[in-house]
């Protein structure tokens, strides 16, 4: 309850209430009195008279005070600046012929305010509003509060909520329960770095906030919910990437009595309503590709399918050549590979020096790129063949070569030979770069595509043993059941990524659901039973308490909305993101805390290192 005075100085700070947003005021306004409330977004003084544009969440009107009008309504705007909170009230006109402004909704208005309330004013910002973009993204992050009044920041987070409120429609329908799991629990598998936070009843002891809600929905699917979903968040303390975020958002669900399919089919649909939801269409069935193709012909695990140059592996053309570079290459085990560039003949040499100054950087790591131009024949009958190494290769190789690439006049053809990951390493990545400087897609281009035949284990050289590609509770095909001891490179797994636009948007997996293959698993893993019980035993007894075949997959909630707004950094839709440095330059978090509160914690500081 508020005491006299306050509701005194409440009543004072407001008279008038809104009637109308702003976007809601037309031609069928006209004449009617309507209150409007909002921030001062610009203000200009013509001869006399006043306009402001007054802007609230949807949009923004015109208010105008004239001194022969009104000379009190004149005098409040005279002490209007930028920012400050006010409420107009006044009658709805037509805007004089000529002066209608076509790109604001209300534009065909305007208002003679009779009466005008002040409801705060506004120190000199710190930027324009407008400006913003223009600013340092820490000062930003700093008044990210004030950078989201431009509607075009704004507008990334109202997809967002349109597109959570989509989905959750979709799986409320479709049976799934919104279900919560704990932020305070123990280490997941998730395979990034843990955040902790010190217990205080239990000295030296320590939560860690999850990298995923996995065991928990897992466990949810053993109590008998059959169909979970949660909007999840995640945190994970690894290195920050432009789709990245150390606490992000997964769309997570997991179901009981299924196979792949279902899960797949369950998630298309998922998608294809949460793109409706921005006006976005999505067509499933979407293509499905193997890693192992994603690997050979785009060198990736995210192919970007908007567009076609693939890798073509020409080591069987190399391998007999007088070219001896690639032919000792060839011999050595490796192989060479090449992409076409179409219309890339038209490049100077400098331009291919670059693009080999580029692949032989420590980012892609080739030790040289080799070329083939076909430059259209002055005479203009089909091309001639430009190369420092073509005089290596015999006409039936060159031939044999031009027919394998899809060669036309105007093409070059981009080589590299090394061991077969460094080559798919760097061709894949080349291939995005011609493909961004080329305008190889539209950015209203949608591509939807799954990875699947994922393989269980991935061959770790520094630890020397295997480390699960997924994570350990993932299903092995039945077929290579029987290879997990014997031959545990070539086991594959019932795993899905959902791969849009070249990015990773999700990932799962049919999980184990049988304790004997999950300690299959383990052992191949080189993790003993004590540790494996130390970490996960609460799972893998679950696991003997009547565990249903189940699977899921979460989507990275983030990552589909700077996609779906067209931006390039996941901090645009999130409302207070964290900077690059994991540091949130609003609230100057993470910072030091007092002593005492780490007495309690039973935690002492040691000198961080230079
Ligand atoms: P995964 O680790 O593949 O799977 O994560 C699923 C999706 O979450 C998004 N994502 C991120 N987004 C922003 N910032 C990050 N740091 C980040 N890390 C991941 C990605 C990714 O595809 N438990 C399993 C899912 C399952 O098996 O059901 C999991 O978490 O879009
Ligand atoms: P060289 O015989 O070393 O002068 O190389 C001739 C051409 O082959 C140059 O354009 C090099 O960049 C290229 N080249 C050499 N080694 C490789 C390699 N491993 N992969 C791709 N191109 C190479």
């Amino acid at each position: 309850m508020h005491t006299i005075v306050e509701e005194k100085a409440l009543k004072k700070s407001m008279t008038l209430k809104r009637t109308h947003f702003t976007t809601s005021l037309t031609q069928a306004c006209v004449k009617q009195e309507v209150v409007v409330a909002g921030w001062v977004d610009t203000r200009r003084d013509l001869g006399g008279i006043i306009f402001i544009e007054l802007r609230d969440s949807r949009g923004s009107v015109q208010v105008v005070a004239d001194p022969q009008k009104n000379p009190e309504v004149h005098k409040i705007f005279e002490k209007l600046r930028s920012e400050f909170v006010i409420a107009c009230k006044g009658p709805v006109s037509t805007r004089p012929e000529g002066s209608e402004n076509t790109s604001m909704k209300s534009g065909a208005v305007e208002i003679y305010p009779t009466s005008v309330e002040i409801l705060n004013t506004c120190k000199p910002l710190p930027f324009q509003i407008e400006d913003a973009h223009n600013v340092n993204e820490d000062l930003r992050l700093r008044y990210r509060y004030l950078e989201l009044r431009n509607e075009d920041k704004r507008k990334h987070l109202v997809n967002r909520h349109k597109v959570v409120h989509a989905m959750r429609n979709y799986l409320n329908d479709a049976g799934f329960m919104e279900i919560e799991t704990p932020i305070l629990s123990k280490s997941t598998p998730e395979g990034a770095r843990d955040y902790l936070v010190p217990s205080r009843v239990h000295p030296n002891e320590f939560y860690a906030l999850p990298q995923s809600p996995q065991l928990f929905k897992q466990l949810l699917m053993m109590s008998g919910f059959e169909k979970y979903y949660q909007v999840a968040r995640c945190f994970r303390d690894e290195d920050l990437r432009a789709d990245r975020q150390p606490e992000f958002t997964q769309i997570d669900l997991e179901m009981s009595f299924v196979e792949m399919d279902d899960v797949i089919a369950a998630t298309e649909g998922l998608v294809v309503a949460a793109f409706a939801s921005v006006g976005i269409e999505a067509k499933a069935p979407f293509p499905r590709m193997s890693y192992r193709d994603g690997m050979n012909f785009y060198g990736s695990d995210k192919p970007d399918l908007r567009f076609d140059m693939k890798l073509i592996n020409v080591t069987d053309i190399m391998v007999s050549s007088e070219f001896k570079a690639f032919a000792s290459v060839a011999q050595a085990g490796g192989i060479v590979k090449a992409i076409n560039y179409k219309g890339g003949a038209k490049l100077s040499r400098k331009d291919i020096d670059d693009l080999r100054d580029l692949c032989m950087s420590s980012d892609y790591g080739a030790k040289g790129l080799a070329w083939i131009t076909y430059k259209p024949k002055e005479n203009g009958e089909g091309y001639e063949v430009n190369s420092p190494i073509a005089k290596f290769f015999k006409d039936d190789e060159l031939a044999t070569l031009a027919e394998r690439l899809n060669v036309e006049t105007g093409d070059v053809v981009l080589f590299v030979a090394d061991k077969a990951d460094l080559v798919n390493h760097v061709l894949g990545k080349l291939r995005l770069h011609i493909a961004a400087k080329e305008k190889l897609y539209h950015e209203s281009d949608v591509s939807l595509s799954w990875l699947v035949d994922f393989p269980m284990f991935e061959y770790d050289e520094k630890s020397k043993r295997y480390k699960a590609n997924h994570h350990p509770f993932t299903m092995p095909m039945k077929d290579d059941l029987e290879k997990l001891e014997s031959d545990p490179a070539s086991v594959k797994t019932y795993a899905y990524d959902i791969v849009f636009n070249g990015v990773e948007l999700g990932g799962g997996s049919i999980r184990v659901h049988n304790t004997d293959v999950q300690a299959r698993i383990f052992k191949a893993l080189g993790i003993d039973d004590a540790t494996a019980k130390e970490r996960f035993g609460f799972l893998l007894e679950a696991l003997e308490l009547g565990a249903p075949p189940h699977g899921g997959i979460a989507l990275g909630l983030d990552r589909m909305i700077m996609l779906l707004s067209n931006t390039d950094s996941i901090r645009d839709v999130i409302a207070f993101p964290k900077n690059q440095a994991a540091f949130c330059p609003l609230t100057s978090a993470p910072s030091p805390v007092d002593l005492d509160q780490l007495d309690e914690l039973h935690l002492k500081l040691v000198p961080a290192e230079e």
